[in-house]
């Protein structure tokens, strides 16, 4: 199989995973990317089972829009049940870099307010060590070189995404030549610099499912 093609695979699984767990009321929080976007065209044929929606991105939020899908604000909702969502790299904790769609912030936050985080990927994403992804760091804009020169003292290599604004109105820095061998530490050390909003490492709240998408089939980790 390909890679959209196991991208397509990993989209079905994670609607067949998630239909059991599904009520009248529940509130299905959604990611962003090109996994993600192929599960809500999966989620949409399913809409009449569930309340409605709360979407990491404003594209993901358009895309289930057009779909007829309720999408919520989060601040109008109490709970959010399960959220899926992709990523950029997993290591066998299942902690992950995302942010290669500069969602990262609101990612970071829907995550936090769910019961369940199902992250979904083809098998490219896993790996042993974190950080062959440069990872993403949503900044405020004036911030952006001293944050970047701080990075630098973290041992990273960062790069402006010229061109980029996240939904928002912030920059976005990629860090090259991370290994990252401890990801709840790193994660912490970088949120602690005046500047970050966040950074794509989620780590001290990892998923809690990888659905990882090979060419023998469907295997879930957790
Ligand atoms: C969006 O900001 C990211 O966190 C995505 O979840 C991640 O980049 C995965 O995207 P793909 O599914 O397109 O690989």
């Amino acid at each position: 199989m390909t890679q959209d093609e196991l991208k397509l695979a990993v989209a079905k699984a994670a609607v067949e995973y998630i239909l059991p767990k599904l009520e009248k009321d529940t509130i299905v929080g959604v990611g962003s990317g090109s996994t993600a976007n192929l599960f809500i065209d999966e989620l949409a044929k399913h809409k009449q089972l569930f309340d409605g929606t709360v979407a990491s991105s404003e594209a993901s939020a358009e895309r289930l829009r057009k779909h007829g899908v309720t999408v919520y604000d989060l601040n109008s909702v109490n709970k959010i049940a399960i959220y899926i969502d992709g990523a950029d790299e997993s290591n066998e904790f299942l902690h992950l870099i995302k942010g290669g769609g500069a969602a990262l912030t609101r990612e970071k936050i829907v995550t936090a307010c769910s019961d369940e985080f199902i992250c979904i990927a083809d098998q490219s994403k896993l790996v042993d060590v974190l950080g062959d992804f440069p990872l993403p760091i949503e900044v405020i804009p004036m911030a952006r070189s001293y944050v970047a020169r701080e990075l630098v003292k973290l041992g990273g290599d960062p790069v402006y995404r010229e061109g980029v604004v996240t939904d928002n109105g912030n920059h976005i820095l990629d860090v090259y030549n991370l290994k990252i061998v401890n990801p709840v530490a790193l994660e912490a050390a970088i949120n602690a610099i005046v500047g970050v909003v966040t950074n794509g490492l989620f780590a001290a709240r990892p998923a809690d499912v990888l659905l990882l998408a090979t060419q023998d089939g469907i295997k879930t980790l957790t």
